[in-house]
């Protein structure tokens, strides 16, 4: 397998914060077709809509398709007429059952676009089935990546989203033009699956420091401490993380933190869990001790008992804070 790197062309990453704009559709436009407009799908063809491009969209929820359609989207009522004479076709979609079905399936994206098309998947989900997937391409005449991404819902939103790519070089050379309206870096991970490889650990890696500043912020604000100067202070101290930045879990702290939305919209508690469980059968896998990443696993448990994994993630501070 080839060494993960980093291909970001500079010139073309997104200043973090900034929104591609584009009002006219220019001669590099292309016809995208896209399915799952859920948190992540919705803001990531908005973006692509901006930058010019004719998206085409399907999802199973009338909720998701009417929020796309304001955006700009050509909603359509199956992955089929979504996929019909596009360039390039993504999957934005919960986990490896769904991605399987909407591109292996019956109907699906492979039995209903040309050959031609480019297919990449941007969920998340197990090695095993993002390799099936390319596997299940190759047989019958298609290019194929698997791109998961980080940066959560305010990334996605931004344009600045980190691509984590598995396939072909020749492949991703084709759907960068794309992919860069998306994206504030991209990494080439290696072959099949090896995206899906550098997201699994990295959400690990999430789950893990986001459960650590659930307990900080609690342990903090019961010592007496401001939460906007402690949050403050720790993101410039080595209590650092990407969840400190983005979620810290008390309201009015940081604004694209679900806490202030009561946990909704954001990176369900449902995903990470699935995220976690990932991790945890490659650990297995691997033989590598997960502890910390089992604890955080146990706890999505709890917050599935309480009925609250379709609330963002951040919600595990409740357990923290009882
Ligand atoms: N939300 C985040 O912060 C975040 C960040 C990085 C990666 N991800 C990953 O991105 C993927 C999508 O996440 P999300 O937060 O957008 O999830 P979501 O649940 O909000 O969206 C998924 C969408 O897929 C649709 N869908 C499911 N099955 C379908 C089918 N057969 N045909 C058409 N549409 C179908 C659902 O109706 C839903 O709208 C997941 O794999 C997740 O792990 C999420």
């Amino acid at each position: 397998m080839a060494a993960c790197r980093d291909v970001t062309r500079t010139t073309s990453a997104a200043a973090p914060g900034s929104r591609r704009t584009c009002s006219a559709r220019s001669a590099t436009s292309m016809d995208i077709g896209w399915i799952g407009l859920g948190n992540m799908g919705g803001p990531m063809t908005a973006n692509l809509v901006a930058a010019g491009h004719r998206v085409i969209g399907f999802d199973l929820s009338e909720a998701a398709k009417a929020a796309a359609a304001d955006n700009g989207v050509v909603v359509v009522d199956s992955v089929a007429a979504a996929v019909a004479g596009a360039d390039i076709v993504f999957t934005m979609l919960p986990a490896g059952g769904h991605a399987r079905q909407v591109i292996l399936g019956e109907g699906g994206v492979l039995a209903s676009a040309a050959s031609t098309t480019l297919v990449v998947d941007s969920s998340t989900i197990d090695i095993a089935t993002a390799r099936e997937l390319h596997a299940g391409a190759a047989a019958a005449g298609f290019a194929f990546l698997d791109a998961p991404v980080s940066g959560g819902v305010s990334g996605a939103a931004a344009g600045t989203l980190t691509f984590m790519i598995g396939g072909e070089d020749a492949v991703l050379d084709r759907a960068r033009p794309v992919i860069e309206v998306l994206a504030g870096r991209i990494f080439h991970c290696g072959g099949p699956g090896s995206g899906q490889a550098a997201k699994i650990t990295n959400n690990m890696m999430l789950g893990i420091t986001l459960q650590a500043t659930c307990e900080g912020a609690v342990l903090a604000e019961r010592l007496g401490l401001d939460s906007k100067v402690f949050q403050q202070l720790a993101a410039v101290s080595s209590g650092d993380s990407w969840a400190l930045r983005t979620w810290y879990p008390v309201e009015g702290v940081v604004e694209t933190a679900a806490v202030n939305r009561d946990f909704e919209g954001g990176f369900s508690a449902a995903l990470l869990r699935k995220d976690l469980g990932l991790a945890l059968q490659a650990g297995e896998e691997t033989g590598t001790d997960l502890s910390f990443a089992q604890a955080v696993a146990d706890r999505l448990e709890t917050i599935d008992a309480h009925g609250w994994s379709g609330k963002d993630c951040s919600v595990l501070v409740k357990l923290v804070d009882r």
